[in-house]
């Protein structure tokens, strides 16, 4: 019998709990994001974000920039928001327009305010094993299904395909961190398929409808969905669900399994910054 791994339901409990810590404590932790261009996905995002916050009691304020924005304008924002003691969470929603220098914005947020951990300060951390302020908000995620799920990571061959810094890179570390054996697979990468049957878990997380189908995948494996490709049909995954799940133990559903987990963990992430930024005064 195949499990299907309810992001929905976790990220409801998750925000659930924050929800009532906020409550309780009668705080406003506040989260500032930067949009800049008109990305429509990113839009959809952003919309979610804001409305999650608002359900828990996060403050939230964006701030939204013309495609044709001057790199640094964003970075007088950016350094605006690091001084106001106000805000707690800076995101810079990606991809930013091509003609701006993602690393340079990224590296101006302070890192005790990068909800993200995007910053080479956080992203350093967790490559070397420390605890950053934050962790990416999508590999966090995953992580914390597979503790709901009670899935043992150690000495698993785990498949990551795409090494985006924002999905792949961080995923590949967090599963190192925990003694999985990681193969990160990107567009260059020879035979995915021989890599793939192999695994005893695959996250694709490429951006590539079909992308991961039956002959691929080993019977009882595990297999984690991160891929948003929407068509006129709607929104669908990386993964060819309806024939997948036949041979696998547990499947993430696209929507329903990552994408919530992901706005689960910047809510946390946001609270986390709040609570670090007050001495843990609360607690
Ligand atoms: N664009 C797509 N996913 C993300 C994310 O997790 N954080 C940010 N900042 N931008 C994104």
């Amino acid at each position: 019998m195949t499990i299907i791994m309810d992001g929905k339901k976790l990220a409801e409990k998750v925000t659930g709990n924050i929800k009532s810590e906020i409550k309780k404590y009668n705080i406003r932790p506040k989260l500032a994001v930067i949009m800049a261009g008109d990305n429509p996905s990113s839009k959809i995002y952003v919309q979610n974000k804001q409305k999650k916050a608002l359900e828990l009691g996060i403050d939230s304020v964006v701030l939204t920039f013309p495609q044709d924005v001057y790199e640094d304008n964003l970075l007088e924002n950016i350094y605006i928001l690091n001084e106001d003691v106000n805000i707690n969470a800076i995101l810079v929603q990606l991809p930013l327009p091509e003609h701006i220098n993602t690393k340079r914005i990224l590296e101006a947020i302070e890192p005790i305010k990068d909800v993200d951990g995007f910053t080479s300060y956080n992203f350093g951390l967790l490559a070397l094993g420390y605890n950053p302020y934050c962790i990416p908000c999508t590999p966090k995620g995953i992580l914390r299904l597979f503790d709901e799920y009670n899935i043992e990571l150690e000495g698993k061959n785990v498949l990551v395909a795409g090494r985006s810094n924002i999905v792949g890179k961080p995923m590949m570390m967090l599963l190192q961190n925990r003694n999985a054996t990681v193969t990160l697979a990107h567009s260059k990468t020879k035979n995915l398929k021989d890599i793939s049957i192999n695994s005893d878990i695959i996250i694709s997380a490429v951006g590539k409808e079909n992308l991961i189908t039956e002959d691929m995948v080993k019977q009882n494996s595990i297999i984690i969905d991160v891929g948003i490709n929407r068509d006129i049909n709607g929104l669908k995954g990386d993964v060819d669900f309806k024939n997948v799940i036949n041979k696998a133990s547990y499947i993430t559903p696209v929507p329903g399994g990552v994408g919530p987990m992901t706005i689960a963990m910047l809510m946390e992430n946001t609270f986390e910054l709040y609570k670090i930024q007050k001495n843990y005064q609360l607690l």
